[in-house]
């Protein structure tokens, strides 16, 4: 089902939303957000623009504040691992993105809850644990109690997807349900009321700096017209996030295939100059909307 016009959303509270169906919109003196287009994909694969007749206020804020940026530490110096978020943090991350492996789910060996413990006292910002290990339950607890906000998991790595997600949210935590490339968003069938985060894997998981894998795209555009669908229904937010070979020059692609929410490890940490970087990246991300921007 294709999101509801913006028409109908008008008055609804939930501009962010709106403002994530939507690629150019013009606003008059008083900030109203007059005329706007949507995109549509032809059988064909080509774009095609709708325009939209829309009358919901859109504040500027409401706009910026629709994308976060996750950078993953996975691509940080460990050494100072304190120092580099406390850097990253003050050069305009919003989250901080938390990779665990385990060498058994994954072939790649990383950190786990005391390391996020330790972490906690250099930054207010929201710990976004990707937990790429079986099983999973046992160390959900370990997390939640080591400052975790987001705790993300695979269905591939619990036996009890369902079980896992209200363990997670039981902590206090928010749920996330990660997507390997290969593996069906029909694992959210059953239990969307319980996901507060969609994850899209556009590399295979267990290394930074690999190559992001172009049909993540359509597999964003589908979690996002499920996860539109809905809020529709329900009035709750979900996150869409994606994770692996985000750069400065594919960000802008994957916002407009519905992502809100960017993980970037070797692009930001690889970068000498974090401000820059990220600076960057928010320059793409603000032509999403713009009327030009296509
Ligand atoms: C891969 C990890 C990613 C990784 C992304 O398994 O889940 O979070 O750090 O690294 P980049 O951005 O370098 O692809
Ligand atoms: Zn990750």
């Amino acid at each position: 089902m294709r999101p509801a016009p913006a028409t109908e959303r008008n008055g609804s509270p939930r501009l962010c939303h709106l403002a994530e169906t939507l690629v150019g919109y013009r606003r008059d003196g008083e900030n109203r957000l007059r005329r706007a287009a949507r995109v549509s994909h032809s059988a064909d694969g080509q774009k095609r623009r709708i325009a939209v007749k829309c009358v919901s206020r859109l504040q500027p804020v409401d706009v910026m504040t629709q994308f976060r940026l996750s950078p993953s530490i996975l691509s940080a110096d460990f050494a100072i691992l304190g120092e580099e978020v406390r850097n990253v943090v003050a050069a305009g991350a919003d989250w901080i993105h938390f990779d665990v492996m385990d060498n058994h789910y994954v072939p790649n060996l990383t950190i786990g809850p005391m390391v996020c413990k330790a972490l906690r006292p250099h930054t207010t910002v929201p710990i976004d644990v990707h937990l790429m290990v079986r099983p999973v339950d046992r160390i959900v607890p370990d997390f939640a109690e080591a400052g975790a906000n987001v705790i993300s998991f695979h269905p591939e790595g619990s036996d009890h997807i369902d079980r896992t997600l209200s363990l997670i949210r039981d902590h206090g935590c928010k749920a996330g349900l990660v997507f390997n490339p290969a593996t069906s968003l029909n694992h959210l069938d059953h239990v969307m009321d319980k996901v507060d985060l969609v994850l899209i894997m556009s590399v295979n998981p267990g290394f930074g700096g690999q190559s992001f894998i172009p049909e993540a795209l359509n597999k964003l555009r589908e979690a996002r017209r499920r996860i539109n669908e809905y809020t529709e229904r329900t009035g709750r937010e979900i996150h869409l996030e994606v994770d692996g070979g985000v750069k400065i020059e594919n960000i802008r692609a994957i916002a407009e295939a519905g992502a809100d929410t960017f993980v970037a490890g070797s692009a930001i940490f690889g970068h000498h100059n974090y401000s820059e970087i990220i600076g960057k990246m928010r320059e793409e991300l603000a032509k999403v909307n713009t009327g030009d921007a296509r």
